[in-house]
């Protein structure tokens, strides 16, 4: 299909180191447990009155659409793996319609962020897209970009107490962490099987809307257990806010887990499994529990991404599953959705089947405080060692040349 030969065309043009480095003028160095349904309903759709309703040929082939169109992309952080290829991805499939990419990363700190953004809007892009650092701290700025007719898509993270953003694209993140849980319940055979089990909680940023999301699906599957008395936690932390992890820091998550090992595991408590939301905390849990845990049993430890040095902590079986997102997939979903506001339209349910990767339109789940956002949501799935190849069918990860561990294929990871 068309979409699946473009991304094949980008991914070898990535193997090729074709692509320039990221630009970066910046950074170059709810708790909400509604699961994300299915909801085509679209009465709510968003009101994208945009420079491009006004100076755009409307209803014109999106591909010839995008003459001296400028998207400005702003992105957190380059320090997690993840956001140098959302931003790689973007800039390349955006530049390959013909757009022109303004893309910025703001080194995990929002008054940055509201400064780079501030500049995108000075610099007249036409459309932003935006994955926030605290979905909080951005309505002044979007604010401003509303009054200069600038549509804004929330990208993977919703931005929150603003009407000026028009559509979110993510994945299910609920789903994301109901997996999570499924896998525990599976791995341990919680149906058939008592226990007690241990378990501890290693959740994200709570400046990040979606880690509330992330924590309560995987909470809410295994909840039954816990009240069962199948699943135990040692340290009684079982809210988010008790293991939330500022900036989804690693050296946050291993300080974490090394004082949760030292007060509660350090007389010979048997610790199962580490419920991480992400890689990045899954990686300082991992080092933890090499450091400074004691059992003879190698914990159940989950995470999220894909990142690279977490699927070589999966061959090595210090980490048991990662949660995969395929972002190049949504990247192409942001793709399409800013096709269609770029060109006048108002992307709606109908885009759904126009899309090559698997995805949902959903109009009641995500509230920002203001509004409730139309969001186009991504389908997450289970990778452990046993499937690592699926990884490598996706084009964006390889084997390495002995065989054993996965390398990217994209330049900038
Ligand atoms: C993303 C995750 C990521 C985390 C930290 C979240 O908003 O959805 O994929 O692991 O941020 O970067």
């Amino acid at each position: 299909m068309k979409m699946k030969k473009f991304l094949a065309a980008v991914s070898s043009l990535v193997m090729l180191g074709a692509f320039t480095a990221c630009g970066s003028s910046s950074d170059d160095s709810s708790t909400n447990s509604n699961n994300n349904s299915n909801n085509s309903n679209n009465s709510n759709n968003a009101e994208a009155t945009t420079k491009a309703d006004t100076d755009s040929d409307a209803g014109a082939d999106n591909s010839s659409s995008a003459g001296g169109k400028k998207v400005g992309i702003a992105m957190p952080t380059k320090s997690l793996e993840r956001w140098n290829r959302d931003g790689e991805y973007l800039k390349a499939q955006f530049e390959a319609e013909g757009y022109t990419v303004e893309l910025k990363y703001s080194d995990n700190d929002t008054d940055q962020q509201n400064n780079d953004i501030q500049s995108m809007i000075a610099d007249n892009v036409d459309l932003l897209l935006i994955a926030a650092i605290d979905g909080s701290t951005l309505s002044q700025t979007l604010a401003d970009a509303k009054d200069a007719g600038i549509a804004v898509i929330a990208y993977d993270r919703l931005i929150m107490n603003t009407d000026a953003v028009s559509y979110y694209v993510s994945f299910d993140n609920y789903t994301v962490g109901k997996l999570q849980g499924e896998y525990v319940i599976d791995a341990l055979d919680l149906k058939n099987n008592d226990g007690p089990f241990n378990i501890e909680f290693t959740a994200g940023d709570p400046a990040d809307n979606n880690a509330g999301y992330f924590f309560n699906g995987a909470y809410d599957a295994v909840k039954e257990y816990i009240d069962a008395g199948k699943l135990k936690i040692p340290s009684g932390k079982k809210k988010f806010e008790q293991v939330a992890t500022e900036q989804w820091s690693t050296d946050k998550a291993l300080e974490n887990m090394q004082n949760t090992l030292a007060s509660y595991y350090s007389d010979g408590t048997q610790l199962d499994v580490a419920l991480c939301s992400n890689d990045s905390t899954a990686l300082g849990v991992a080092q933890a529990i090499t450091s400074d845990y004691n059992g003879k049993n190698s914990p159940i430890v989950t995470g999220q991404d894909g990142d690279i040095a977490n699927l070589k902590n999966i061959v090595d079986g210090k980490q048991s599953m990662t949660v995969y997102k395929n972002v190049s997939d949504e990247a192409s979903v942001t793709l399409e959705v800013s096709k269609a506001i770029l060109s006048g339209q108002t992307p709606d349910a109908s885009l759904i089947s126009s899309l090559d990767a698997e995805a949902t339109y959903d109009t009641s789940s995500y509230d920002n405080g203001v509004k409730v956002v139309p969001s186009y949501l991504l389908v997450p799935y289970v990778i452990t060692k046993d499937n690592l190849d699926l990884l490598v069918e996706t084009d964006l990860y390889q084997w390495d040349s002995a065989n054993k561990y996965l390398e990217s294929t994209a330049s900038t990871t």
